[in-house]
């Protein structure tokens, strides 16, 4: 049964649910093709983004026994991180994500959980090696939702254990604002996709400065190791707990 949402974070649940619907591939990497997507180069993606997390030298984890993501998809990230970890939980809001993630993921050490879109329940405290979250914090509407998440992830972290985060800290997004601006136009002027469903806060978020996570991330009781991309969408953190 999907957790329930909290009330702050509503609307996120019904919108991934419309997507995952809609075309769940295209809504996790919107590089693919909308109607003929290369899965090869999907998967082959997550093992690179997998990469990426775990190739950083001083945020090795401990252990190997369990990784989690949050925001999961279809579950390419976590199909990856089993080459490193014994088990694997996913946690996404979407049970429309969840249940194509699990039709597309068959490996009975990977386990997609519906989470309730802004804790990682019912995971206990400490339990994880290593937490990842890539394309999700980002989506957020609020920058508070995203400070919940990475309290969230130093909760689970047992000693040890690694965080790698995607998140935008894009403070200018000027780029992001002229394509959003022109996409409103365009529809207006019906010349564009009417339901142009990226316009929505809860895929347009909201960016957070390096600052705020690493104040985040430090008040949970985690020691920063590593910040590469600052001030742009791909930014990334990798922090350990003790
Ligand atoms: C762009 S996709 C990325 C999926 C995956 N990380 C990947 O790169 O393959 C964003 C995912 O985050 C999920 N999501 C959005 N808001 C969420 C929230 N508040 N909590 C958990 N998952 C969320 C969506 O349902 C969707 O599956």
């Amino acid at each position: 049964m999907a957790a329930d949402v909290p009330e702050h974070a509503a609307g996120m649940r019904d919108y991934w649910d419309a997507r995952a619907r809609e075309n769940a591939v295209w809504y996790v990497d919107t590089s693919t093709a909308y109607d003929h997507p290369d899965m090869g180069r999907f998967l082959s993606d997550g093992r690179q983004i997998v990469a990426t997390a775990l190739g950083e030298p001083q945020a090795q984890p401990a252990g190997h026994e369990l990784a989690v993501e949050i925001g999961s998809g279809l579950g390419r990230i976590c199909l990856a991180l089993r080459k490193h970890f014994h088990h694997v939980i996913g946690v996404d809001i979407s049970s429309e994500m969840v249940e194509r993630a699990r039709r597309l993921v068959d490996d009975e050490h990977i386990d997609f959980v519906v989470g309730d879109g802004t804790t990682l329940s019912p995971l206990e405290d400490g339990c994880a090696d290593f937490v990842i979250s890539f394309t999700v914090l980002q989506h957020l509407p609020r920058r508070d939702l995203i400070g919940l998440y990475l309290g969230e992830a130093a909760r689970v972290l047992r000693p040890g254990g690694v965080l790698a985060v995607q998140w935008n800290s894009d403070a200018h997004p000027v780029r992001y604002r002229i394509r959003t601006f022109q996409r409103r136009v365009l529809a207006r002027l019906g010349l564009a996709h009417r339901d142009d469903r990226r316009l929505a806060p809860q895929f347009v978020g909201t960016p957070a400065p390096v600052s705020y996570v690493r104040g985040e991330l430090e008040a949970s009781g985690l020691r920063v190791v590593s910040v590469r991309g600052e001030g742009t969408l791909f930014t990334w953190i990798w922090a350990r707990r003790p």
